[in-house]
């Protein structure tokens, strides 16, 4: 069999369904420049990212951001090797060394006015060292202004909601504690960071932006010289309060050598911004008439996609990618 884009391409993804059948590669380097894999739910998404993830683990560290905790049962079907990171009392959360970072993160996930970032920002200032304690001193926190009181009470309350979990209740160390050790391990194997040990969805939210904002200071700091994969399954779940957040991400993040890949079953809610900063795009089915407008608007020509994506089967996709000429349907394969 022939191979369709075979100039540096190392992550093979499936066949063309057209003929003649030839085989379909991408290349890692473009995973750097990011990558959105889109489609209805049940319609492949997980198991193509967890098949790409398997492959470029040779190249890098790779993160998968598993929101419902499904990767392990992926990596089992495909049969491949995977680390499984889920916090505990024993394998707490780092959290970035930079209070302006917590800070950035807290005001997306909480949705904090500015008197109740003030608040917060003058709380975390006093170099406090767990979440508890960070309660406590917003409780305590004098308020001098009769408008400030409830400033206080709500981003208690928020605060509140958030930490109750008890895997969060540590500030610690970011370099002693399991996530980082695993980062710093030379092991090859994709991570899979399981959020679905969290209940709330706000407490998932705020652990995957940690963890993108952690291997993002991380490189900046040159902590982790090896390329970085981060793949957020889900992800439509963080973007509906966090669009900003990562789009300034994605733009700034591909310097550092990391390259981001968002799953999401609503591509409608992808940016301008985002899409255009992926270079690599997956296609799967597509039913709603907005979804696939949007995509049909994001790709070139060479597939008539718009009447192509509601027909397709799961595990059909069309891929667009720097190192195709044109769009391809391909068959992701799953063996
Ligand atoms: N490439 C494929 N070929 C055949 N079956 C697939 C393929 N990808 C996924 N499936 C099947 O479809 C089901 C749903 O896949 P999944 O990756 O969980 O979809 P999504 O993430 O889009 O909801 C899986 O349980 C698997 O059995
Ligand atoms: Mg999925």
């Amino acid at each position: 069999m022939t191979t369709l884009a075979g100039n540096g391409g190392d992550i093979r993804i499936g066949v063309t369904i057209n003929r003649p059948q030839r085989e379909v590669r991408l290349r890692h380097a473009d995973f750097l420049r990011h990558c959105i894999i889109v489609g209805t739910t049940g319609s492949g998404k997980s198991t193509t990212a967890g098949i790409i993830a398997s492959q470029l683990s040779k190249f890098g560290i790779v993160i998968i951001l598993d929101w419902y905790g499904e990767f392990p049962q992926i990596f089992d079907r495909i049969n491949h090797k995977y680390i499984h990171y889920r916090a505990s009392e024993r394998n707490k959360i780092p959290v970035p060394s930079r209070i302006e970072s917590i800070i950035n993160i807290l005001e997306e996930v909480l949705d904090l006015t500015s008197p109740q970032s003030y608040i917060l920002r003058k709380v975390l200032r006093e170099g406090l060292t767990s979440f508890k304690e960070v309660l406590r001193a917003v409780d305590e926190f004098e308020v001098t202004a009769r408008w400030m009181v409830e400033s206080k009470y709500a981003l208690l309350r928020k605060l509140d909601a958030l930490f109750t979990d008890q895997y969060i209740n540590y500030l610690g160390s970011a370099n002693e504690c399991g996530l980082v050790s695993v980062l710093k391990r030379s092991s090859r194997e994709p991570m899979v960071v399981d959020l679905s040990v969290f209940e709330e969805y706000g407490t998932r939210r705020f652990m995957a932006l940690l963890v993108l904002r952690l291997l993002e200071e991380f490189k900046s700091r040159h902590l982790i010289r090896d390329k970085v994969f981060v793949i957020v399954d889900e992800s439509h779940n963080i973007l509906t309060s966090s669009k900003s957040l990562l789009e300034r991400m994605m733009a700034e993040v591909r310097k550092l050598n990391m390259g981001i890949t968002l799953i999401t079953q609503s591509p409608a809610l992808l940016s301008y911004r985002i899409i255009s900063n992926s270079n690599i795009k997956i296609i799967h089915a597509l039913k709603s008439r907005d979804d696939v407008d949007v995509i049909a608007r994001s790709v070139g020509s060479g597939v008539a996609v718009d009447k192509v994506l509601p027909r397709l089967g799961v595990g059909e996709v069309v891929v667009d990618a720097p190192s195709l000429v044109s769009p391809v349907l391909v068959k992701i394969n799953y063996t």
